[in-house]
């Protein structure tokens, strides 16, 4: 995973390029560095810890000079020391590069150079990088880059410098880099959010494509060497999306967005009985009536919409899904033909899984049409056809508007496919897009219950284990609260089809575990929920539930209430997860956990 980037221009670089690594501290936060050149040497800085520790202890602005590194890391290869800390230097401390990914064949490479003379200092797979690039320079840093990027294997996102070349190289492969191309000066970044103070002219580097830059320019070649003209794209996200505006943490800030975020993801796709997502499904009337198997991919909290989705079309459209983890999809000969849609999930576009699921999916034969919140991520531009979230830039690790959002474009795809199938008549999609607008507004009201769900965090954040349990489509919201919770809070927490409870969990159940039921009114299974309710009562058990408004039957039978308003079955998943992405929330801050970075994870999983 780990955060890259790179400055050249007329200001000095480690101010900037330390801005701009904070922005990407979600994609890595154990170690971090800077280096720069000046005066024909390569000056560095680098520790281990998040940015701000490490510049508290090594003062990164004493780093002068306008050509510049960074980045900020999230262990793959080597433990987290000072050592494995980017940039790293060749033997003769002239180039120092920053890497993004991983060198499968680094053991062959590092014995092949050891054996020439070069020094090793750290056990990364990136100093092989340095060190063949030094091995290969004759007096060229580009050309230099070139030939050894051909002698590696595996994905890498690399920015170098030399002391004595004005220039910076850049090169990717299946890790993300973009190019932010500004006035007088130009930057590469992991991603988008890095550079938005600076520039929204951004180019995507395509796999296997090397970038020059200059102050006052930039070229880009692919490996043989050829230059190739890019296309230079303005994004339609602005600097103040990427700050925490007043909220404590950006997490916070997305699950307050949602609202927004929903509005944005309907906007231009709804009006009156009309779904207008046509050009963006890519996919005639006849093409789509012939779709016999729809295979949903994805990793995480995208898997969880999925699985809503999976709920969505079978029940109005009629076509079999299957939700897969994207991690297992490939490993296990999956039967696609052209008749099979796949639908690939993904908030960062980056997810290697995924990624690797979609190619799959293509080579045999399956259209690909992905869900994406970042435009210009590989899933987006690997894709058949991309619907975009449009839930702006999601910084906080842990998942909340882009799942949201993801849910809102599934339920689009299903009212669309539903109409064009004849099997939602023009009344019933109004009423169904009536629903929908509905959403923006209910969210609101479920946040304005934040201080009350705030009480509940105080009343449980010192338990160990939590059950989250929910039933059909809600089933997928208790998969996905419990995920919440464990992985901000680091409490350990189970989600569990309510019914299957008896199958096992409910051995777990006494006073000092909470149940967490999603038992919404409108729910098929209500009644069911009920009894699995009472069966953890008799047990003594504490119940808290999410529960449709005014509705006192289950009120009457648990101990902690969270209401949320009514609206059809399909769209209660979206208001019924508020609730628990704000007690997860709440429950790390009291805590004192790290809530946007929290230990071990990275925003974007670009490593299977
Ligand atoms: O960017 P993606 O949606 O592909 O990411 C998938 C998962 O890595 C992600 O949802 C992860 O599970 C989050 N930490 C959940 O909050």
């Amino acid at each position: 995973m780990c955060g890259i980037v790179g400055y050249i221009g007329g200001r000095q670089a480690s101010g900037i390029l330390l801005n701009s690594i904070k922005r990407l501290e979600y994609r890595g936060y154990d170690s971090a560095g800077i280096a720069t050149t000046i005066g024909g040497k390569i000056l560095l800085k680098k520790d281990i810890g998040k940015i701000d520790e490490v510049d508290k202890k090594v003062n990164f602005s004493e780093l002068k000079g306008d050509i510049g590194i960074a980045h900020t890391r999230w262990a793959t290869c080597g433990k987290v020391t000072k050592d494995n800390a980017h940039p790293h230097t060749g033997c003769g401390g002239k180039i120092a590069i920053i890497h993004n990914g991983i060198i499968e064949n680094h053991s062959e490479l590092h014995e092949e150079l050891a054996e020439k003379g070069h020094r090793f200092v750290s056990e990364t797979d990136t100093e092989v990088i340095v060190h063949l690039i030094e091995d290969n320079y004759k007096g060229d840093l580009k050309e230099a880059v070139l030939v050894a990027l051909k002698k590696l294997e595996g994905s890498y996102a690399l920015g170098v410098i030399h002391s004595d070349h004005n220039e910076l190289v850049a090169a990717r492969n299946d890790s993300p880099l973009i190019i932010g191309v500004g006035d007088g000066e130009n930057f590469i970044a992991s991603d988008v959010p890095a550079i938005l103070d600076h520039t929204k002219k951004v180019i995507y580097l395509d796999n296997e494509e090397v970038a020059v830059l200059k102050k006052d320019g930039l070229e880009v070649f692919g490996l043989d060497g050829n230059k190739r003209e890019k296309e230079v794209h303005e994004v339609d996200w602005d600097s103040t999306q990427a700050e925490k505006q007043g909220y404590k943490h950006f997490m916070l800030k997305e699950i307050f967005e949602q609202p927004q975020a929903v509005t944005e993801a309907i906007k231009g796709r709804v009006e009156d009985s009309n779904i207008m997502i046509k050009d963006e499904i890519g996919l005639s009337e006849e093409q789509i009536k012939k779709i016999n198997r729809i295979i949903i991919v994805a990793c995480g909290t995208s898997w969880h919409a999925g699985l809503v989705g999976e709920f969505m079309l079978e029940e109005l459209v009629d076509i079999p899904v299957e939700v897969e983890y994207a991690s297992e999809f490939r490993y296990r000969d999956p039967i696609v033909d052209e008749n099979t849609l796949v639908i690939a999930i993904s908030q960062s576009g980056e997810t290697a899984d995924t990624l690797a699921a979609l190619r799959e999916a293509k080579k045999k034969g399956a259209k690909v049409v992905s869900i994406v919140n970042v435009k210009g991520s590989s899933i987006d531009r690997e894709s058949d056809s991309v619907i975009y979230t449009y839930a702006g830039p999601e910084i906080g690790v842990a998942s909340t508007k882009a799942f949201t959002s993801q849910l809102v474009v599934l339920y689009l795809i299903t009212v669309y496919f539903g109409k064009l199938k004849g099997l939602l008549p023009e009344e019933q999609v109004r009423n169904r897009v009536r629903d929908l607008r509905k959403l923006p507004l209910q969210m609101q009201s479920v946040l304005e219950e934040k201080d009350y769900i705030k009480l509940h965090a105080e009343k449980f954040y010192q338990r160990k284990n939590a059950l989250y349990l929910g039933r059909g489509i809600n089933y997928p919201i208790a998969l996905e609260g419990a995920l919440k919770l464990k992985e901000i809070s680091y409490i350990h927490a189970e989600g569990y089809p309510a019914a299957e409870m008896k199958h096992g969990p409910i051995a777990l159940i006494d006073k000092d575990m909470p149940v967490v039921f999603i038992a919404t009114k409108d729910d098929r299974t209500y009644k069911k929920v009920l009894s699995n309710i009472e069966e953890v009562k008799s047990r003594g058990g504490e119940v808290i539930a999410i529960e449709s408004k005014g509705d006192d039957d289950v009120k009457k039978i648990v101990d902690h209430n969270f209401y949320i308003p009514e609206n059809s079955y399909i769209l209660t998943p979206i208001l019924a997860v508020i609730p628990l992405q704000l007690l997860a929330y709440y429950i790390a801050d009291l805590k004192g956990c790290s809530v946007d970075n929290p230990r071990n994870l990275a925003k974007a999983v670009s490593v299977e």
